[in-house]
Formats: structure tokens, sequence, C-alpha cells
């Protein structure tokens, strides 16, 4: 612990020190109080935002007796992405909040991810809103999102997983546009949402690992024979030109438990001269190209460039010992265990991540969404799925052990929460 970087730790301290915290109470009477009462790594984070802000700014709104009630006051800080790190908080059950949309109301949503629609009758996991420590996220408000995007190009690039980020932010502004004044083109590649009197779009590409494969389109079912291709990415890469805010994302495809056969190089050559690679090692060869090819043709004075981290997959109930549970099956609550980590999220690949990015030219703001979701056991779409097109039959339903998907999310959902993290760094 190097308390001895005082003079800067009082600007931007690190968090979790204890010298810290007693200068701070003196400062921060308010926090202080909350410390007595609520747990004490939220209010260590709260205290960093006392010199700048009046900690009681955020109550002003609740009663005196509200506060009591709960033996802590929301001191949280206004969000300001220089500030909050959104990734260390809690999940908070809020009955009376509703989403924007239903996988009814909103006429874009795939089916894969439309969880009601195909059976699923337990709602709660629709009203939980993810509260980070030290701030308040602001709610998604839908118009403010379609005044930042006027005259723009927003363009999520990825997985299945990314399509549904896309997804839920279309779903999340469309309701507000009247019928004949938006669109949706679906391509095998390129999907196009347009908002015409704003002039802009909102886009998904598919790009299961931004870098080339044998397997984009259409999917080789057999990972045993998915080929990557880590240097190339120029096909899907030129497509990507000209947008304003790129969101990408990549890691589920990586994670198939094999050494990934990878090929430098033409295809053309044939795929006798692939390599086999370690996951990690592959990764970082591939996030490379991907990283080279944004530094030398992104203008960062007019593109924005986000990086979604992998969504955390629950296929082993052991990780929050439901011993006798079936992967993501029948869960209805998050878990509550702070700083939660399961076994589906690869450290080492994160790390990755966090290293590319860190030395790139171009700057990439990471939305960090890993740790928020790790919580939401009980947000896939399990059983309330399609596979091939199909939803589910009954039989299948009742074998989770089989058919329950513990990747994707139910929308809405928490992707709806990672817009909301995207549209404040916005
Ligand atoms: C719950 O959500 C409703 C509707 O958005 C909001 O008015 C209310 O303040 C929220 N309650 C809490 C405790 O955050
Ligand atoms: C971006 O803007 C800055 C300041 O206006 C300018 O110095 C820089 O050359 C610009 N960069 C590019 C790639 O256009
Ligand atoms: C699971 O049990 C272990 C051992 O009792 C405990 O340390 C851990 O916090 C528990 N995890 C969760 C998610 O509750
Ligand atoms: C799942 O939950 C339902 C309803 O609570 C219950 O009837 C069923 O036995 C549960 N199934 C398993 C495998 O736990
Ligand atoms: C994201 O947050 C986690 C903690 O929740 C951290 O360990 C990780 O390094 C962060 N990832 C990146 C790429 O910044």
């Amino acid at each position: 612990m190097s308390v001895a970087s005082s003079p800067s730790a009082s600007m931007k301290p690190p968090r979790g020190k204890l010298p810290l915290f007693t200068i701070t109470i003196v400062i921060c009477s308010f926090a202080f109080l909350a410390l007595l009462y609520a747990d004490t790594s939220r209010s260590f984070f709260n205290l960093k935002s006392c010199p700048r802000r009046p900690a009681a700014k955020k109550s002003k709104d609740k009663t005196a007796g509200d506060n009591l009630k709960g033996f802590e006051m929301d001191d949280r800080f206004e969000f300001d992405p220089e500030e909050c790190t959104v990734n260390t908080g809690k999940w908070a059950f809020n009955k009376s909040l509703k989403p924007f949309y239903t996988d009814r109301s909103c006429p874009y949503l795939d089916r894969q991810v439309s969880c009601v629609k195909n059976g699923r009758r337990d709602s709660d996991y629709q009203h939980w809103e993810w509260q980070p420590d030290d701030c308040t996220l602001p709610r998604f408000n839908p118009k403010l999102a379609l005044k930042k995007l006027r005259g723009k190009r927003l363009m999520f690039v990825g997985d299945s997983l990314q399509r549904g980020q896309w997804q839920s932010f279309v779903c999340m502004v469309e309701w507000i546009i009247p019928d004949d004044k938006k669109s949706l083109k679906r391509g095998d590649f390129l999907s196009v949402f347009r908002a015409k009197e704003y002039d802009a779009t909102i886009e998904f590409y598919w790009a299961p690992y931004l870098i080339e494969s044998n397997t984009d389109q259409p999917i080789i079912g057999d990972p045993k024979k998915r080929i990557l291709k880590v240097d190339s990415v120029e096909k899907h890469a030129k497509n990507w030109g000209g947008v304003d805010i790129l969101v990408f994302n990549t890691y589920v495809w990586w994670m198939s438990g094999l050494r990934l056969k990878t090929l430098w190089g033409s295809f053309a050559n044939g795929a006798e001269g692939y390599e086999e690679l370690d996951t990690p090692v592959a990764y970082k060869i591939g996030l490379k190209t991907w990283a080279n090819w944004a530094d030398s043709n992104i203008n960062p004075n007019k593109t924005r460039v986000f990086f979604t981290t992998m969504s955390p997959t629950h296929t082993r109930s052991e990780d929050w010992n439901n011993t006798k549970g079936i992967k993501c099956f029948n869960e209805t609550k998050p878990v509550m265990k702070k700083r939660y980590w399961g076994s589906g999220s690869d450290k080492k690949m994160m790390s990755v991540v966090a290293s590319i990015v860190g030395k790139m030219n171009v700057p990439v703001t990471i939305l960090n969404i890993t740790q928020l979701s790790e919580y939401r056991i009980d947000a896939h779409t399990s059983v309330y799925t399609e596979t091939e097109g199909k939803v589910l039959t009954d039989k299948e339903k009742a074998d989770p052990l089989h058919h329950a998907d513990c990747i994707h999310w139910c929308l809405p959902g928490v992707p709806d929460t990672w817009n909301q993290i995207l549209l404040a760094y916005l």
C-alpha cells in the first residue's frame, strides 16, 4: 500500500485505502453517516466524490424518513465517465421499473431472445436496475439517444451477443418514432435500422471473431472445422468505414475449448497450412490485427470506438453454489455476492483486451459489462429460445441440461443496461 503518494491520491484516490478515508470523513460527514449503516465497500467509493460534489445532492428528492428506512443515503454523484467506473455496484430490484418495450411491442426482436413470447412466465428479471457504487447511472432516454445520433451512424460489430445489444438499442428508441419514419433492413452481414427524421442509423455488422474466418457466413457447426484467418480483417472492415460510433465485441466464439486452427496468408493456399494455437494466443493475434486496422484507418476526430467486454456465460450452477441446479435453468434472482465471478468469464482473455486496447493510438472506450452481467444468472434465455428457427418444444424445454441457452440474454433485459452505459458515454 503506497500511502506515500497522497498528494495526487487526494485528486484521484485509489480505492479502499484507509488513510484517505480518515481524511475524507472530515470533509464529508454525510458519507460518514452512511458508512455507519451501509456496507463498507460501497461507502469507501462514495468518498471520492465528496470533494467534487455535495454528498447530499442526490438525496434531495427523498424524505428523511426514506433515508432512515434504508439506513443509507444515495449520495452517489452523477455519472461522469472520467470519474465513475460502472463495473462496481449492485443490482437493485424495483418492481415499478418498466422496460421501454416488450417482445411483443418491438417489431424488430429476434425470436431467439423473445423469452416471454417463448413461454417464460416469471418476470422479475426485467425489474432490476444497475447501480454503480460511486455514481448514479442516468436512465436510458430514447429522445436523448436519438438526438445524440442525429445525422450519425452507430454500428455494433461482433457476434450474436452484440446483435442482442443492437436489438436492445433499436427497441429502446424505435417506439418513439412513427411507423412511416423508421425502417429496418436485414442482411447476412449488415442490418440497418433507420430513423429517417433524425437522419440516423443504428446498424449491426456480423463478424463473430472480428477477424475473418471460414465460419463467418454460413456458420460451420463443428468447431473442429472452423479456421480463423487471424491476420485478415479487411473483408469485414471495409464495411466499417465512415461510421461515427463503432461498438465492437468478440469473445464467446473463441471459447470452444479446443485449440484454435489459425491461418496466415491466403485461404487459397488451402486449409492444410493452419497452425493450432491456444485460445488466448490466437485471441491476441486476432485482436492485434483488428487494432492495427483501427489505428491506421480510424480518424479519432470523426469516429468514436467502443469495445464491449465479454458477456458472461452461466453454464455451471456450482459456480454460484446451486449444486442441484441445471445450468442457469430456473434461476429467478441475480447472485448477490459482491464481486461474484464465475468460470464462464476468462480473466486471461479480459487482460488481452486490456493490454491491446491500452497500446492503441485510437482511443477506445471499454464498455466493461462483464462484472455487472456476471451477477445475472436469472436473465438468460434458458429454454425460452429457439434453435434453427424453431421455438423449443415442450419436450425440449423439459430437458434443460441439453437445451437451456445460458449464453444469450432475454430482451428486454441485461443488454438494455449495457446500452444505458453506452448512452452515458456518448
Ligand atoms: C423505481 O422506479 C420508478 C419508475 O422509474 C421510480 O420512479 C422510482 O424512484 C424507483 N425507485 C427506486 C427506489 O429507485
Ligand atoms: C484531430 O484534430 C486535432 C485538433 O484539431 C488535429 O491536431 C489532428 O491533426 C486531427 N487528427 C486527424 C487524424 O485528423
Ligand atoms: C459458495 O460457497 C463458498 C463456500 O461456502 C463461498 O465462499 C462462496 O462465497 C459462495 N458463493 C456464492 C456465489 O454464494
Ligand atoms: C423449476 O421451477 C419450477 C417452478 O418453480 C418447479 O416446478 C420445477 O420443479 C423446477 N425444476 C427444476 C429442475 O428445478
Ligand atoms: C473490467 O472490469 C474488471 C473488474 O470488474 C477488471 O478486472 C477488468 O480488467 C476490466 N477489463 C478491462 C478490459 O478493462
